[in-house]
């Protein structure tokens, strides 16, 4: 038998569609760390469930660091430099944020990825993020680098169009999703999440998305 020395050694890499790849468990070495500072950003900007355009109170707690933080108002999604909810100055983005970002970013073939932007989504059991497009940004040429945390969750992963078949993957504890160029405005969502303990962040999920606006 010709043992594979390499699969399943973390990180590995699993191709999603063109533009886009997983990079498994690429952020586990880090994964405490990034739960450290998710906590001191919390502390200063809270995690809030925002409500949409709509009336819709979303699912999802979310909460940003960075130069400019996503948000819901009356009249759409925008990004801003305030929290609405503090009024002041999102937190910094963590400088562990923004190496591994960057890291991530140029292993998945974009090295000049410089995000301005940092979403945290915090999901409990129940919580999902119905498919959307990521379309808020000016930048559609930066890609989008998400980093996922604690229980696992079911990432959708579509195409250009609402209703274009799905990929479905699991992301679990340190993986990092990139997506860029072809797949930048693929629509994409998150199931439902199910009850679970993780060692690392007990009943919830978190995921980070940078962007650059
Ligand atoms: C997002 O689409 O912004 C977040 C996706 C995720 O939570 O993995
Ligand atoms: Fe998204």
């Amino acid at each position: 038998m010709m043992l594979d020395l390499f699969a399943d050694t973390p990180p590995w890499q699993e191709p999603l569609a063109p533009g886009a790849v997983i990079l498994r468990r690429r952020a586990l070495s880090v994964a405490e760390a990034l739960l450290a500072d998710v906590g001191n950003i919390a502390a200063v900007s809270p995690f809030r469930h925002m409500v949409t355009p709509g009336g819709y109170t979303m699912s999802v707690a979310m909460t940003n660091c960075g130069n400019l933080g996503w948000a819901t108002n009356q009249k759409g999604y925008l990004y801003s430099p305030v929290d609405p909810q503090t009024a002041n100055p999102w937190p910094a983005m963590p400088e562990l944020f923004l190496d591994l970002a960057l890291q991530c970013a140029k292993e998945a073939g974009y090295p000049d990825f410089l995000p301005d932007a940092c979403l945290i989504n915090r999901y409990a059991p129940g919580a999902k993020l119905s498919l959307h497009q990521d379309k808020d940004e000016k930048t559609l040429s930066a890609p989008i680098v998400s980093v996922s945390l604690g229980l696992p969750a079911v990432f959708q992963f579509g195409g250009l169009q609402r209703n274009d078949p799905l990929q479905r993957v699991l992301l679990e504890h340190g993986d990092v999703v990139v997506w860029g160029g072809e797949s930048r405005l693929f629509y994409h969502g998150i199931q439902p999440l199910k009850e679970g303990d993780h060692p690392a962040t007990g009943a919830f999920r978190y995921n980070l998305t940078f962007r650059h606006t």
